[in-house]
């Protein structure tokens, strides 16, 4: 691992491009009324807000998800000719758009364009009895855009278009704080190509990398960056495949995403104990590591708050660093695709991404693979 200085000229441009947050994710999905479904009983979210015929919404459906400070957007086409339709096709259910929270619509929209970003949507502002919001949107890797969104004047749920959606069964389990990181996969050598669009156009530094040397096993590895915004609320790591005796995850990604896009991504809990055992019970299925993991556990990671016994029954993941530990557990692809899959992660102190698990976690996903035919 290794931690790298950020330069001055990193900072200024950090704060000329005002990113504060990620602010909410959009799928663009199959069937947005069932993917709600899965959100709301599976994974906790509680549908809070809607667009789609009865609200006058003549294209698409959409359900705003909601937990925590985590909002999460399930987009569905009526019509095979739209581009949502288009994307569905070719990609099946994904990631379409990363908002992020930014304090200057304009100003991201402008400075971004100058510093070589592809521009979608200029800066449009809509309104509702809740007030005016302002949007603008920007490619980044694959088919995925970054919406830039400041929301100062609204108090709305969403946005304008939405309305608020009452349904009669309570969600019941909402153990999730807020979106943690989000990462997407690119193809060959992409890796430094994207990393350097976010250094340049946002201005994001680089604070960790990891080499096929820390990302391997007997038979694929992969390469990663971490970049992030100047409050570190935004974290962005970018996967690609490296060269291994066969073949790499993120080369099954991409093969079956048929583009680059958002891998996964991580939701923060305050406990992981709860979250991980209420979403197991509820049929989330969960990558498994072997029992063999935890034998040796308190001598690779220390004192920890949590009982071993407890963490090894729900098969969680636990690293330490020099600020402290984490704790993870990775989903199975949630949708027919081995492609997108969630994180759930617990942090005390540590600012990682479970360095220490990567070995055993992607000899379980390699085990995946290889039932898929895809090895
Ligand atoms: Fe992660």
């Amino acid at each position: 691992m290794l931690e790298l200085e950020r330069d001055q000229k990193v900072k200024e441009a950090t704060d000329v491009l005002t990113v504060e947050d990620f602010d909410s994710v959009e799928f663009w999905v199959g069937n947005a009324y069932q993917a709600a479904y899965y959100y709301q009983h599976a994974l906790g979210f509680e549908p809070v807000a809607w667009s789609s015929l009865k609200t006058g919404n003549r294209k698409y459906a959409s359900y705003v998800m909601k937990q925590g400070g985590a909002k999460i957007i399930l987009s569905a086409p009526y019509s095979p000719s739209s581009e949502m339709g288009a994307h569905q096709l070719m990609h099946g259910d994904g990631v379409k758009s990363i908002g992020l929270t930014v304090r200057d619509v304009d100003v991201a929209w402008q400075e971004s364009l100058n510093r070589g970003a592809k521009g979608l949507t200029p800066p449009t502002e809509i309104q509702d009895e809740f007030g005016s919001l302002r949007y603008a949107t920007i490619s980044t890797y694959g088919d995925t855009i970054h919406k830039f969104i400041e929301r100062d004047n609204y108090d709305g749920i969403y946005m304008p278009g939405y309305h608020k959606y009452t349904r009669d069964v309570d969600t019941e389990f909402k153990g999730i704080e807020r979106i943690d990181h989000i990462v997407g996969n690119v193809n060959w050598n992409q890796m430094d190509p994207t990393v350097s669009f976010y250094h340049d156009v946002f201005g994001f530094s680089t604070f960790i990398e990891f080499s096929e040397n820390d990302i391997n096993t007997q038979y694929s590895a992969l390469k990663s960056k971490v970049v992030r915004n100047y409050n570190n609320l935004v974290k962005m790591p970018i996967n690609e495949p490296a060269l291994g005796r066969k073949m790499s995850q993120i080369e099954e990604y991409v093969n079956y995403y048929h583009s680059a896009g958002v891998q996964h991504i991580a939701l923060h809990t305050n406990d992981i104990l709860t979250t991980v055992k209420e979403m197991k019970s509820k049929g989330v299925e969960f990558i498994s590591v072997p029992q063999t993991y935890y034998s040796n556990l308190s001598d690779r990671v220390g004192a920890l708050d949590e009982d071993i016994e407890k963490l090894a029954e729900l098969g969680i993941l636990v690293d330490r660093d020099e600020n402290g530990y984490l704790l993870q557990l990775f989903t199975k692809p949630i949708q027919d695709r081995p492609t997108f899959f969630f994180e759930v992660i617990q942090r005390k102190g540590s600012e990682g991404f479970g360095k220490g698990n990567f070995k055993a976690l992607f000899e379980s996903i390699e085990r995946e693979q290889e039932e898929r035919g895809n090895l």
